[in-house]
């Protein structure tokens, strides 16, 4: 059945629409999870593609997007929500049945970025917390002024990949001992009069808030479970999309994918060669924005689309 074409959201037009929605090849009977709601702009588009008996399940950590999350429901009995992490979605009993697509737009919405009060931002001032579901686990304040100076220091060089990340964290250590850090920019400042302002293009905290946010949300680990159960919760025939904002996120997806569609190179010493059985195919390599949504949305210059989809294995049927 052909699908017909939908315009994207007027006010904000999320990333990669197109190219997600081409790759999650909706069904209109089908039921998909879509594992970052963040403001549904992408949730919406796949509605618009569902036909009646479809369905959409959706997640989001952050309780104000689960609060847009059940207005949308509120108004379309298609719609399912349920505020955890998609690391967590087979424990939703909606996904036992299966699922005929999923998707992740890994990282913060803008939303959350500008908010001062969430504490994302190194440039609006405000809390130093930085987490997804502020009732859950340590904020970004918790861990600078508890966590120990080898232990600020792996976050920052593993999570932001900061050249700086031993000095940052022996300065943080030594300023937090007269005064702890409550406000992201008495952070932000603290690493500015450390690395100098840089090139004025990107803030010298950049990396460091990255890190600090992935660290206090478990944004790579959650990837890590979120895929492996994206994968079985899929039917065969099922497509993934997953969109990442940093090398770290892609890195995680482009290995998850190659790891399942191809086989490795053969090993001559190998006693016996373990046979390789496919279990996902990649629908094309990384997908990025065009010209046209790079001038429309300069958030999208990092995103990466994979998109993969789920085969039949010993004849399993679709
Ligand atoms: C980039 S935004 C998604 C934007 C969304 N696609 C849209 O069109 O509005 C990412 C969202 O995912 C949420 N999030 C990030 N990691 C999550 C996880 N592991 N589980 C659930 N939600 C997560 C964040 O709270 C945020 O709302």
């Amino acid at each position: 059945m052909a699908i017909a074409p939908i315009a994207p959201p007027s006010q904000h037009v999320p990333v990669l629409w197109s190219p997600v929605l081409a790759g999650l090849a909706v069904k209109p009977e089908g039921t998909y999870l879509d594992g970052t709601f963040g403001r549904g702009g992408h949730a919406r588009g796949v509605l618009a593609q569902l036909g009646p008996d479809g369905r959409l399940l959706v997640m989001d950590k952050d309780p104000e997007a689960i609060a847009e999350a059940h207005a949308l429901a509120a108004g379309d009995a298609r719609v399912r929500v349920r505020q955890a992490s998609f690391a967590t979605l087979e424990a939703w009993s909606e996904t036992a049945d299966g699922l005929d697509g999923v998707l992740f737009d890994l990282g913060v919405s803008s939303p959350q970025l500008d908010a001062a009060a969430r504490g994302f931002s190194f440039r609006n001032d405000g809390p130093l917390d930085m987490r997804m579901d502020p009732t859950q686990g340590m904020s970004a304040a918790d861990f600078v002024n508890t966590a120990d100076e080898a232990e600020i220091a792996r976050v920052l060089w593993v999570h932001g990949e900061e050249r700086q990340s031993r000095r940052i964290a022996k300065a943080i250590v030594a300023r937090r001992a007269e005064r702890p850090f409550e406000r992201t920019g008495d952070l932000a400042d603290a690493i500015a009069k450390l690395l100098g302002r840089g090139d004025g293009r990107t803030h010298p905290a950049t990396r460091s808030f990255q890190a600090i946010r992935i660290h206090v949300n478990a944004e790579l680990d959650d990837l890590i479970v979120g895929l492996e159960a994206a994968e079985r919760a899929l039917k065969v025939g099922g497509r993934l999309a997953v969109i990442s904002f940093h090398s770290l996120e892609d890195r995680i997806t482009k290995q998850f994918i190659s790891q399942r569609a191809k086989a490795p190179p053969s090993n001559r010493r190998a006693v016996v060669e373990v046979a390789f059985t496919p279990r996902l195919r990649a629908i094309g390599g990384a997908i990025t924005a065009d010209e046209a949504e790079l001038a429309a949305n300069p958030r999208a210059r990092s995103a990466v689309l994979r998109v993969a989809e789920k085969l039949a294995i010993d004849g399993a049927g679709a």
